[in-house]
């Protein structure tokens, strides 16, 4: 079979171009930990503001020292806001949503979640740095998405 020059050369450079997807992939999830999330947890989004744990959003420690937040998001704002977390120990945030989906992003960190009605968005992480973050909701959920913002307080770790 005879294939053209000009063909193989793009034949070579689709090949180089997924080997570079795929490293980019792999290179994410090995070194900088992004990985799609993998909590399925359901939640009636009508009920939320009853609900035991996100009528009440808050930040609470565990015996263990382990830190847990629960954030509702919704039109057009973060409960709490601000949320306060030590540095250096693993913070877990649960999120849901009773309108429509919203993002939850910690600025310059891998902290990074849809928020989406009927659903409970979990995710860990560890603020090394103390210091204040900027929160913003990353998925367009209305007029005032671009407003939709919160502010992260990382605590100097007190032990
Ligand atoms: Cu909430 Cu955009």
């Amino acid at each position: 079979m005879n294939v053209d020059l000009y063909e193989k050369i793009w034949m070579a450079a689709a090949a180089a171009l997924i080997a570079v997807f795929l490293l980019a992939i792999i290179v994410a999830a090995g070194a900088y930990a992004v990985q799609p999330p993998s909590h399925v947890e359901i939640i009636d989004p009508t009920t939320v503001y009853d609900h035991p744990e996100f009528g009440a959003p808050g930040v609470e420690t565990r015996p263990d020292g382990s830190v847990v937040v629960t954030v509702v998001a919704e039109m057009f704002f973060f409960d709490p806001d601000p949320i306060e977390v030590p540095a250096g120990r693993p913070v877990t945030f649960r999120l849901t949503s009773p309108d429509v989906i919203h993002g939850f992003e910690v600025v310059g960190t891998n902290a990074n979640a849809m928020v989406i009605p009927g659903y409970v968005s979990e995710f860990t992480t560890t603020f090394a740095k103390p210091g204040e973050y900027m929160v913003v909701c990353h998925e367009y959920c209305g007029m005032l998405h671009h407003n939709m913002g919160a502010t992260l307080v990382v605590q100097e770790a007190t032990e």
